[in-house]
C-alpha cells in the first residue's frame, strides 16, 4: 500500500508537471460557444429552504447522519433576458462551481481516492482544465420583459466574453445583429414563459450541461438545472438558513450503514434500494422546483432568500406573473433521464403539472424505467448508447425496453444521433474536445452534436406549446429495430445541422 502511494505520488507529480506544461503551451481547452437562440441569457445560482423531510431511512457510516434528508433546493437558473451585458455586471459565471476543492475532492472520492494529496491533484487538474471556462450569460440579469424593450434607442457599451469593452453601440443595432425582434414578441406578456426542469446524470452537476440548457433558455424558456443532493454528484454543500452547512459527497452502497428497508427488518439495503432512494430524492427535488416556479410566479420572488453564498437574487421578482404554469417540461440525462421518466408516473397532476419530457440516454443501470407515461415524450439516444446493447434487469435488451416504453405512450419519439457519445450533450466535449475525442471515439463533431440535440429539444418544446411538428420531428420511422435489426434496414434522416438521425419510434395517435 505504501509503495502504491509513493508510486501514485511520483506519477502524480510527473503528471502534474506535464499538465502544467501542456496547459501553458497548447490551447487544450476551448471557450463555450454562444447559444443558438435569439435572446440574451440570464444565469442565477439559487438555493432555497424547503419543507424538511427524510426521503429514505438510511444512515451514513462516516458521520452517523441521515443520508437522504431534504432541507434545501439548489438550482442553476438559465432564463431569457432582454438586457444586454452592461459594464457593471459580471458577464459570466465561472463554469467550475466554487470552491473548486469541493468538486476536486468529490471527483477524487468518486474514483476511490480518499487521501488528501490525491484530492489536491484532482482539484489541480480540474482547475487547470476548467478555470478559464465561463458560462456565457449575465448573472442575475432581469427576466425578458417589456420594460427592457423601452430602453430601445439608448447607446450601450458592448463587452466581449472576457468582459473587455468592445465599444459603444446602439441597442437596436445590437439586437438586430442578434436577430431579436422583441417588439412583437409572444413571450413578453403575462403567463407566457414556459419552463424546463433538468436533472443531471451520475457524477454530474447543475452546470455540466450549460450549453444545452443556456441554448434552450436563449429560445425563450426558463430552465432550472437541479443540483441533486442525492449523493450522485461529486460533492455539494447544503446551506441552512441559520448559516450552517452540510457536505453531501458522492455516495456508494458501502458508505451506508446496513439499515433496514422500512419495516422489512432483516433485509439489508441493496444496490437497487440505493437507486430507489436516490430516484425518490430526485423526484422530491423536481416537485420542489415546480413549487419554486409557483412561488416565483405568485410574486413571492422578492421574499425568497437565496441561501447560496455570494449569489444575488434581484432578478427573482421579475418572474411575477410571467410564467405559464401549464407549460412545465421535465428533462434529464442518463441517471437524470431515469429520474425524469419516474417523475412522469404522477403526471400530469397537481404536484407534477408536467406536459412532457425530454429524455437523453435513459439509464442502463440506474434502476427500472417507469412505463406509466401519459404525456408526449422525446427520447434521444447517443450513437454509443444505442450501439452498445446490454441486458436490462431481466427485461430484455435495453433498446427494446426503451422502445416498448415509448411505443406504449403512442405520443412519443425514440431517435438516435449517429456518431455521438454518451457525454455528447454535456459541456465536456466543448471544453476539452481532444480529450473527449480520444476517450469516446466519436465521429460526429461535438458542436454539431450539441446543435442537433438543442434544435430537436426546442422543436419538441415548441410542439408541446402549439402542436406543430418541425424538422426531425416530422420524419417517418427509418430504423424500427435499431441495433437489433438488419444493418441494411437502419435508415437515417438528416437533422437541421447535417447529422444523421435514426428514427425508431414516432407518435401514432
Ligand atoms: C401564474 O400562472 C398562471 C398560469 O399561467 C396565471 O394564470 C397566473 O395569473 C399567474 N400569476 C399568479 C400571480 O398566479
Ligand atoms: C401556456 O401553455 C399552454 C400549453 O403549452 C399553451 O397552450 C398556452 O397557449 C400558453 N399560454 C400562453 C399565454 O402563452
Amino acid at each position: 500500500m505504501g509503495q502504491l502511494l509513493r508510486k501514485t505520488l511520483l506519477f502524480g507529480s510527473a503528471g502534474l508537471l506535464f499538465v502544467i506544461f501542456a496547459v501553458s503551451l497548447t490551447p487544450i481547452t476551448s471557450p463555450l460557444p454562444p447559444y443558438t437562440g435569439q435572446y440574451e441569457v440570464g444565469i442565477l445560482d439559487l438555493e432555497t429552504e424547503v419543507e424538511r423531510r427524510e426521503i429514505y431511512p438510511a444512515v451514513l457510516k462516516e458521520t452517523g447522519k441521515k443520508a437522504f434528508e431534504l432541507n434545501t433546493l439548489a438550482i442553476t437558473l438559465y432564463y431569457p433576458s432582454s438586457l444586454l451585458p452592461l459594464p457593471s455586471r459580471p458577464w459570466a459565471r465561472p463554469w467550475l462551481p466554487q470552491p473548486v476543492s469541493l468538486i476536486g475532492s468529490g471527483y477524487a472520492r468518486l474514483i476511490g481516492f480518499r487521501s488528501a494529496p490525491m484530492q489536491s491533484i484532482v482539484t489541480f487538474l480540474l482547475w487547470a482544465f476548467g478555470s478559464k471556462t465561463v458560462i456565457p450569460g449575465v448573472v442575475d440579469a432581469p427576466v425578458l420583459n417589456a420594460k427592457n424593450v423601452e430602453s430601445l434607442g439608448q447607446v450601450i457599451t458592448v463587452l466581449d466574453m472576457q468582459g473587455q469593452e468592445q465599444g459603444q453601440q446602439n441597442i437596436e443595432e445590437v439586437l438586430e445583429l442578434r436577430d431579436v425582434y422583441i417588439k412583437s414578441d409572444a413571450k413578453l406578456g403575462k403567463g407566457t414563459l414556459p419552463m424546463v426542469v433538468f436533472t443531471h446524470g451520475m457524477a454530474g452537476m447543475s452546470q455540466s450541461y450549460s450549453n444545452l440548457l443556456g441554448s434552450i433558455a436563449s429560445h425563450g424558456y426558463v430552465v432550472a438545472a437541479v443540483e441533486h443532493r442525492d449523493g450522485s454528484g461529486p460533492g455539494t454543500i447544503v446551506h441552512y438558513p441559520d448559516g450552517g452547512e452540510r457536505y453531501v459527497w458522492h455516495l456508494k452502497l458501502d458508505d451506508l450503514q446496513q439499515v433496514m428497508h422500512f419495516n422489512r427488518t432483516d433485509t439489508p439495503m441493496t444496490d437497487l434500494n440505493l437507486k430507489e432512494a436516490q430516484l425518490n430524492f430526485r423526484e422530491a427535488e423536481i416537485v420542489e422546483t415546480i413549487r419554486l416556479f409557483e412561488r416565483l410566479n405568485r410574486s413571492d420572488g422578492a421574499k425568497i432568500r437565496n441561501l447560496k453564498p455570494k449569489s444575488p437574487e434581484s432578478a427573482l421578482s421579475g418572474f411575477e406573473d410571467r410564467l405559464n404554469m401549464s407549460a412545465i417540461t421535465v428533462a434529464g440525462h442518463s441517471y437524470g433521464a431515469t429520474g425524469a421518466l419516474q417523475a412522469l408516473k404522477n403526471a400530469p397532476s397537481k404536484d407534477m403539472p408536467v406536459n412532457g419530457a425530454i429524455v437523453l440516454d435513459p439509464g442502463k443501470g440506474s434502476g427500472l424505467l417507469n412505463h406509466d407515461i401519459k404525456v408526449p415524450t422525446l427520447v434521444m439516444q447517443s450513437g454509443e448508447w444505442t450501439e452498445k446493447q446490454t441486458e436490462f434487469y431481466g427485461q430484455g435488451w435495453h433498446f427494446d425496453v426503451v422502445k416498448n416504453l415509448v411505443e406504449k405512450t403512442k405520443q412519443g419519439w425514440l431517435m438516435t444521433l449517429t456518431g455521438s457519445a454518451h457525454p455528447s450533450c454535456t459541456d465536456a466535449p466543448l471544453i476539452v474536445p481532444w480529450i473527449m475525442k480520444l476517450a469516446t471515439n466519436t465521429k460526429l463533431d461535438s458542436r454539431v452534436a450539441l446543435r442537433e440535440y438543442i434544435s430537436a429539444s426546442v422543436d419538441f418544446l415548441e410542439y408541446l406549446r402549439n402542436g406543430e411538428k418541425k424538422e426531425v420531428l416530422t420524419r417517418e420511422v427509418t430504423s424500427p429495430a435499431g441495433p437489433l435489426g438488419d444493418a441494411e434496414k437502419r435508415g437515417k434522416s438528416k437533422g437541421k445541422y447535417g447529422a444523421d438521425w435514426e428514427v425508431h419510434v414516432v407518435p401514432t395517435n
